[in-house]
């Protein structure tokens, strides 16, 4: 966990402006810098950034975020790369890192020992004819073979030898897996007489290799071990080099094989990854889908493809939304994808595509399997089934429909099936018993505008009434305005402080609304008194608005014939009393 005073730290020393320059060209337009916007496609510019709030905002297609949002989009880090990447950028040290400076030398020699190891693979390619006519035969120019870095190891125990004479024996090569070390303390080269494939983490670094046997033998490809760069179960093969044609068609593909994805980009779809040789994982769902919201799973045709994908599909289900799309390919069993492509072509692979199974579909022939469903207990069974599977789904609407196709298989009605899988049955009745007596939701209206007021002009926050948080009630804007206020009372409150908390936010609503502050266009900054004044005048209409939610609840009351007590009486006659009070309290002032 990174401590929030510390997201909030980054952020501070960043320059959004910048930062996005680096990647996208900003022309300044009032207040903001606009562009045509990174995340689709687009002629005319509707992407802005706000140097005051420190964020970005898209008006065609609704992206928007903080510098480190715009850096997990834009280059498809996880949230504490991009952290620890401004932070090195800011010069800032990360706090309590898990990641000693001894751990940190180490990875940076690491990676040398990886970078120089490739240049020599590479390099060896070009002498080797052997391995060039096996790429050349399996289809590949040299254009996609410099594009995915592929070298060649010789045949040879101590090939490395040429490029690590004075430090063969360093720690580092055996650490990062390029050489073997036996038992008599001699060492030898890992890969030798193998077509080298790098494989990259997001940001372009070499941290494992995988090596295929040129022709016939075993095993077919051999892979770095795990290390302190490369762990299997996060990495996807080929996604820094997909990242571009990932964005532009909007997809990602997930194979099996290096080949696959090489074979793909070379007839020209390169928005293909693979998973290395293991089962998708939930770290490479989220991987997935921070680069885009639609994934199509593409696996072989024969029993182990159908294994995998059974297994991606429970990976995925509880990070599934409704505005995310996930689907199966199943090729015909002779196929992969490299083999598919290349005897059925470009076109023939997108057609696949497109009409690949969507997962909820997939998910109710994997439950079908061989049932009879003619039978009561098999239609039984399928409901059994369905339990492990159906209630994990984290997107509502989804769920729901997958339900409905579940009944129609099982004659049930949708509420009958939800209720055996355990799940809340939602009538209107219900919603109202839900609500727990005596708390309430206070009008959101009113709330928000003072939040975004807050937001742009921070220094508010010590004019906020003794009552503010008790006025807010109970819905998420309350919980923001108290963590506004927690973070005024431990670290002060500025314009970051909102786009550190829109980042640590865990909560979907808040998250959503806090993205909804920051987006609001900045007005002309009032001078002190007037800003002051504008916050007043939104207490006083949150009051207002309170006193007339609770007149509204005891006229409803009188008029479905309820008898009030004498003190409710007397409250309901003090409220437009009240009322009027403020109204003129808000004129005179
Ligand atoms: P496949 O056996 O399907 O190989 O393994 P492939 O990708 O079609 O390879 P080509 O076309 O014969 O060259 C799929 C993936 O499983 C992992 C690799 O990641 C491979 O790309 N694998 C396979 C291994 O790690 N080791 C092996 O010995 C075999
Ligand atoms: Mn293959």
């Amino acid at each position: 966990m990174i401590p929030e005073s510390f997201i909030q730290d980054v952020l501070a020393r960043t320059d959004i402006v910048s930062l996005i320059e680096r990647y996208v060209p900003l022309k300044k337009g009032g207040a903001n810098y606009m562009a045509c916007c990174p995340f689709h496609n687009e002629k005319s510019p509707s992407f802005s950034v706000s140097p005051t709030k420190q964020f970005y905002h898209c008006f065609g297609c609704g992206a928007h975020g903080t510098a480190i949002g715009f850096l997990m989009e834009y280059s498809g880090m996880s949230f504490p790369e991009a952290i620890k990447d401004l932070a090195q950028q800011a010069g800032l040290k990360i706090p309590e890192d898990n990641a000693p400076q001894q751990d940190r030398a180490q990875i940076s020699s690491l990676l040398d020992v990886m970078g120089r190891a490739t240049r020599f693979y590479r390099e060896q390619l070009k002498h080797s004819q052997k391995a060039i006519e096996y790429l050349k035969q399996r289809g590949l120019t040299g254009e996609i073979a410099a594009r995915f870095g592929i070298g060649y190891a010789p045949d040879d125990w101590q090939g490395l030898h040429a490029v690590f004479p004075n430090d063969y024996d360093s720690p580092a090569l055996l650490e990062a897996g390029l050489v073997i070390q036996n038992e008599a303390g001699r060492r030898y080269d890992r890969f030798r007489d193998r077509v080298m494939f790098p494989i990259l983490d997001q940001r372009g670094n070499i941290i494992g290799f995988g090596g295929r046997v040129i022709g016939q033998g075993e095993p077919k490809y051999l892979n770095s071990p795990e290390t302190p760069l490369f762990e299997k179960g996060r990495e996807l093969y080929g996604l820094f080099q997909a990242r571009q044609a990932i964005r532009e068609s909007g997809v990602v593909v997930v194979v099996e094989g290096y080949m696959d994805v090489v074979a793909l980009a070379q007839y020209g779809f390169g928005s293909a990854v693979a998973t290395l040789g293991t089962a998708t994982t939930a770290t490479h769902i989220q991987k997935l889908f921070r680069q885009s919201e639609r994934v199509v799973f593409c696996f072989d045709g024969d029993k182990a493809g159908r294994k995998a994908a059974r297994r991606a599909l429970e990976s995925c289900l509880d990070q599934l939304a409704d505005d995310r799309e996930v689907r199966f390919l199943f090729l015909p069993p002779e196929h992969d994808p490299d083999s598919f492509v290349r005897e059925q072509g470009l076109e023939a692979f997108h057609r696949a595509i497109h009409d690949a199974l969507p997962l909820s579909e997939f998910l109710l022939r994997e439950l079908r399997g061989e049932l009879n469903l003619a039978t009561a207990e098999d239609r039984a069974k399928l409901v059994h089934e369905a339990k492990a599977l159906i209630p994990k789904i984290s997107a509502p609407v989804l769920q729901l429909q997958t339900v409905r196709m579940l009944a129609q298989d099982v004659e049930m009605s949708s509420d009958e099936v939800s209720r055996a899988l355990g799940l809340r049955v939602t009538s209107p009745r219900n919603k109202a018993a839900a609500r727990p007596a005596g708390r309430r939701t206070a009008p959101a209206g009113p709330l928000r505008q003072m939040l975004r007021l807050l937001g742009t002009q921070p220094q508010l926050i010590e004019h906020l009434p003794a009552d503010a948080v008790s006025l807010a009630g109970d819905g998420p804007e309350a919980s923001i305005l108290q963590t506004f206020l927690d973070a005024h009372d431990h670290h002060g409150f500025s314009t970051s402080t909102v786009a550190a908390l829109f980042e640590s936010c865990q909560d979907e609503t808040q998250k959503f609304i806090l993205g909804e502050l920051l987006q609001a266009s900045d007005e002309a900054r009032a001078d002190d008194a007037a800003a002051r004044e504008e916050l007043e005048g939104h207490i006083i209409n949150l009051r207002i608005a309170l006193l007339n939610h609770e007149h509204a609840e005891l006229t409803q009351r009188i008029q479905q014939g309820e008898r009030l007590n004498q003190e409710e009486m007397l409250h309901f006659k003090a409220l437009s009393a009240q009322k009027q009070t403020l109204r003129s309290g808000q004129k005179s002032a």
